[in-house]
């Protein structure tokens, strides 16, 4: 059995879905692996590191296509692979259905097996697999990073024989994945940090990174059975945003990564609600491309209202493509052991396994 991968489209993903590490850990199952030339050239992986370990380097993609049994991307393939992918290939990649249902019905017409990996069942067992919360753990880190370097302000408080600086405050909107990596990249800068979330499951967690819990009087239960967050009622945003006229006059700078599953993501920063931050404060918005939870915000954009930043993530995984891509792969190679089945020498498309028939795309 050969398992594939091609490069992606460099104008839009930097990322790569095989490291030399994976690959390693792919052929100590007894599989093989071939790539297209050049592949991860740009973030400084040779083509000799992967031949080190025994991959085969293949001139073209089409070779590449046209010789897997297994095809990893990251993205979905382009329309002029698509032509080149033989029937019941097995593609696994991130391949978001509902942006992309148009091109994935055409890959399934063509009798290919896809599974996309956002879909997987947050269940222990799958945590080795989670590429949501791989990635989601990176672009917490990276939201603090670059809020940082664009606020002009040191973070730690210092005492110097100049004077003291005061230490700068972060709040953090929703406290998933994202936002409790955030809470602690913020701690360990040494800012005083606070946050919020629907879910009072999460009261905890904040506080245990040293996060002070922002909470909003609640009666109703705004958590899912399979622990997401649910749309807020008109109450709860009201008194969400009498909460947050108190929290913002106080904060230098705000990470919002608050998301609600198949949904735009909710807008809790309103206009007035910005304008009442101190000029020189920073909102960074990770929900931006889903819709932004904050009024202002645009993918890609810096935006300067009032002397306040507000800045919309575009494609953060960008930003440090060889962290993200090196956990990703690390993703792929659990759910590949999975689903391999050494002794048949096959893959195993067991629907009866929750991993595979979440993350199996059938009608779109
Ligand atoms: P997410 O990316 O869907 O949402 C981010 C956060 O925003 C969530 O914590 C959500 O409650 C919060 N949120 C939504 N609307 C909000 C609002 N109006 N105001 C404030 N906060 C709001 O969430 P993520 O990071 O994917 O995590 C979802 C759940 O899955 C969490 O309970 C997490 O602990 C759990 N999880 C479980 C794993 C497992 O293997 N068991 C692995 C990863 C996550």
């Amino acid at each position: 059995m050969i398992i594939g991968s091609t490069k992606e489209d460099l104008s839009i993903e930097k990322r790569v879905a095989l490291t030399p590490d994976s690959a390693k850990n792919i052929i100590n199952l007894g599989l093989k692996i071939c790539i297209e030339k050049n592949y991860a050239d740009h973030i400084g992986i040779r083509d000799e590191e992967f031949k080190k370990i025994g991959v085969d380097i293949k001139k073209s993609s089409n070779e590449v296509l046209s010789s897997s049994n297994l095809l990893i991307k990251v993205n979905c393939p382009s329309d002029q692979e698509i032509n080149y992918i033989k029937e019941k290939t097995i593609i696994i990649g991130m391949f978001n259905p509902s942006k992309n249902k148009k091109k994935i019905s055409e890959i399934l017409k063509k009798n290919i097996n896809i599974f996309s990996l956002e879909l997987l069942p947050r269940i222990t067992r799958a945590q080795s697999m989670d590429v949501l919360s791989s990635q989601s753990n990176l672009a917490g880190y990276r939201a603090v990073i670059d809020s940082i370097f664009e606020f002009e302000k040191a973070i730690p408080m210092m005492m110097t024989a100049a004077g003291t600086v005061p230490a700068a405050k972060v709040l953090v909107i929703g406290a998933g994945v994202a936002g409790l990596q955030a809470i602690a990249t913020a701690k360990r800068l040494g800012a005083i940090v606070s946050a919020t979330d629907v879910r009072s499951a999460s009261k905890e967690q904040v506080e245990s990174l040293g996060g002070k819990f922002l909470s909003v009087d609640q009666t109703e239960n705004m958590e899912t059975s399979g622990g997401y967050a649910k749309e807020a009622s008109d109450e709860y945003k009201k008194k969400q945003a009498a909460m947050m006229q108190e929290a913002l006059k106080k904060n230098d700078i705000v990470i919002c990564t608050a998301l609600i599953p198949g949904k735009p993501a909710p807008r809790i920063l309103t206009e007035s609600l910005v304008k009442l931050m101190k000029p020189g404060s920073i909102v960074y918005d990770l929900a931006s491309e889903q819709g932004g939870n904050s009024a202002f915000s645009e993918p890609g954009k810096i935006n300067l209202i009032e002397g306040i930043k507000i800045i919309g993530v575009k494609s953060l995984m960008n930003r440090l493509p060889l962290t993200a891509s090196s956990l990703y792969s690390k993703n792929l190679f659990s759910f590949i052991r999975n689903l391999y089945s050494k002794e048949k020498k096959d893959f195993n498309i067991n629907l009866e396994d929750e991993i595979i028939s979440k993350t199996f795309l059938k009608d779109i």
